[in-house]
């Protein structure tokens, strides 16, 4: 939904920036210039380079009032920003000098009019653009915003056609020339202070947050960032090393597990490996005795009777001692040397 507003949005308002077609030594009607219905944004019949001269044809722009002005390719020339005590209209042809109280200004640009004396103490230090330098374009009329609570100002309601989804809806926006920390109420005309947080309201401007909820009590301002309580800190971090901690200790555990299991074969092969050293030794004295007595001539009876015996400890040893691994290995090589 937010979306498609925005598509919206920037759809028509990109046919409002391009809606001048006219381009440089082109005809144009100065008559055409006008402030876009829903958007007010200044639109004549050149394109976004140039404006509409007296003599009937777009030229192109003497000044700009934006940083970063809408319609120009990235190599295109810009035309300079205006100095200080001067200000660059919406047609932008030229600029012209900062216009005195009462004179005529356009729409929102507060920035046209010449600042009071004592700017430095009216001008509006938040970002909701209450005035520029205490003064303000109320109704198309330089005034200064320098009226006090209580006394009578003047009022400028302004309806925006605003989009949530496909539905149009009015934004009213609504300024004064009351001081900062104060606002023009509409009905009695009167400067009334501004509301602080949590009381009733009915328009943003009746909010020093500049922020009336739809419950209808001031909140915090719009922009304002999102603070977490100190425990959700708190949950986050023991979550981050409990899961670390849980993870190295389940890792210590199963590989705990494995070394001892690896442990264990170890040690069974090492007994098997001593007792089939031992089995040798002893099959080398066998046979170094059933050498001496054959040397003696002692029939072969006596030899057979040897190996009987010998093989009492091999089998003795072979069932005590040994690990899965050996077990088959060691009867089969003696079954091979003994038969
Ligand atoms: C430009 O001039 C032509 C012919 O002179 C006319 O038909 C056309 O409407 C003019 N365009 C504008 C934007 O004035
Ligand atoms: C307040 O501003 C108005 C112009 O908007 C001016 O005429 C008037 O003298 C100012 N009042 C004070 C007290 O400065």
């Amino acid at each position: 939904m937010l979306l498609l507003s925005l598509t919206l949005f920037f759809s028509s308002w990109n046919t409002f920036v391009y809606a001048g077609s006219q381009s440089k030594g082109e005809n144009c009607t100065v008559g055409n210039n006008r402030l876009q219905f829903g958007t007010y944004q200044f639109h004549s019949d050149c394109d976004a380079q140039t404006y509409c001269s007296s003599q009937g044809t777009c030229e192109l722009k003497g000044c700009r009032k934006d940083q970063y002005p809408f319609g120009y390719p990235p190599d295109a020339y810009i035309p300079p920003k205006c100095p200080a005590g001067q200000f660059c209209p919406d047609e932008s042809d030229a600029c012209q000098p900062l216009l005195p109280v009462s004179s005529p200004c356009q729409l929102n640009r507060d920035d046209q009019c010449e600042p009071p004396p004592n700017w430095q103490e009216l001008a509006d230090g938040s970002q909701y653009g209450h005035n520029v330098n205490g003064s303000v374009c109320l109704n198309n009329v330089c005034m200064w915003a320098n009226v006090t609570v209580g006394q009578s100002c003047e009022v400028e309601n302004t309806a925006y056609v605003a989009y949530a989804g496909t539905n149009e809806f009015a934004d009213i926006v609504s300024r004064g020339n009351c001081q900062t920390g104060s606002y023009c109420d509409s009905q009695s005309l009167v400067c009334i202070q501004t509301k602080q947080l949590a009381e009733t309201c009915d328009a943003d401007k009746e909010c020093s947050s500049f922020n009336c909820l739809s419950k209808g009590v001031c909140g915090s301002s719009a922009d304002s960032p999102k603070h977490f309580g100190i425990w959700v800190y708190l949950m986050v971090g023991v979550g981050i090393f409990g899961g670390m901690f849980a993870t190295l200790i389940t890792l210590f555990l199963i590989h705990r597990r494995q070394r001892d299991k690896e442990r264990e074969k170890r040690l069974q092969y090492w007994l098997e490996q001593n007792a089939l050293r031992q089995s040798i030794m002893q099959m080398k004295e066998i046979a170094r005795t059933s050498i001496l007595s054959l040397g003696n001539g002692n029939s072969n009876r006596s030899s057979r009777a040897v190996s009987e015996e010998s093989s009492t400890p091999m089998i003795q040893h072979s069932v005590h001692k040994s690990s899965g691994l050996r077990q088959q290995c060691l009867t089969d090589e003696h079954g091979r040397e003994y038969d």
